[in-house]
């Protein structure tokens, strides 16, 4: 962990430069790469001690950020209760404001959830939403109609936001990736094959030297479960 903050330490200064928060990537996959045994469905990957090491990065960003289908599938609370610290932010990416009413995030966390949608979704369900507790911030779209994750960003900046954490889930994962927003990947390796939803990807790259691609990368053990880390080099573009 202490390494891993000496990376987050950057944060400041990369927020100041750019107007957006430092983005570290940190999700638990098989060895075969999968997040989930199968699409909308949650999966326990993380033994104890590495989903421990998941809550101190947690705890050591200002908001985490996941996509409204893993609300849907998971209902994460998205807290730090393995560890002591300061629960992050939370952020839920959701153009359509399929957020439920009865959500874990908005029943049993103690900050109100930053949902992040389209300047088209519904406004009366944007006002159950804020009626429940939520904060909607409302934003451009991109080509393929999801929130504009470059302009999230920046709003995410300008509210004091320095450094997020992105936990997922699959699509989120290759649109993060996909347009070179992630600046610190924390990846748990869990010892199992599952044959399932696949954490990344199309990129839409085919040359190698365009691939992400960990610049001196770290690895260390949490129990059975390997930790890899190490900033991201987002390749040419
Ligand atoms: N192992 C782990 O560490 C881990 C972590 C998290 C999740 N998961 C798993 O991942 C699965 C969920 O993954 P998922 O791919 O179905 O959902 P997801 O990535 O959590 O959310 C994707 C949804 O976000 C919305 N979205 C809005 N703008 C977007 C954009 N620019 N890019 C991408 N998505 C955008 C879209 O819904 P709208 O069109 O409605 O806006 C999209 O369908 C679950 O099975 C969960 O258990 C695993």
């Amino acid at each position: 962990m202490e390494e891993i903050e000496a990376l987050l330490a950057k944060s400041a200064e990369h927020c100041h430069k750019t107007g957006r928060p430092w983005v570290t990537l940190s999700y638990a996959q098989s060895i075969d790469g999968c997040i989930a045994a199968r699409p909308g469905q949650p999966l326990a990957l993380s033994g104890t001690l590495s989903l421990t090491l998941t809550h101190q990065l947690r705890a050591a960003h200002d908001a985490i950020l996941v996509g409204i289908g893993t609300v849907l599938a998971d209902n994460p609370r998205l807290t730090v209760r393995l560890v002591e610290g300061v629960n992050p932010q939370p952020v839920v990416v959701d153009s359509r404001l399929r957020f439920p009413l009865d959500a874990s995030l908005l029943r049993h966390h103690p900050l109100s959830s930053w949902i992040a949608t389209s300047e088209h979704a519904d406004l009366d369900r944007q006002r159950a939403l804020e009626q429940a507790g939520a904060r909607v911030l409302r934003l451009p779209t991109d080509l393929s109609g999801g929130v504009n994750l470059a302009i999230l960003l920046e709003r995410l900046g300008a509210l004091g936001i320095t450094c997020l954490m992105v936990e997922g889930g699959a699509r989120i994962i290759t649109s993060f990736l996909r347009q070179r927003l992630v600046d610190l990947l924390v990846l748990t390796v869990s010892p199992m094959l599952v044959g399932g939803l696949h954490a990344v990807n199309d990129l839409r790259q085919t040359d190698p030297a365009c691939f992400p691609r960990l610049q001196k990368p770290h690895a260390a053990w949490r129990g059975e479960d390997l930790i890899l880390w190490g900033e991201l080099a987002r390749g040419k573009a």
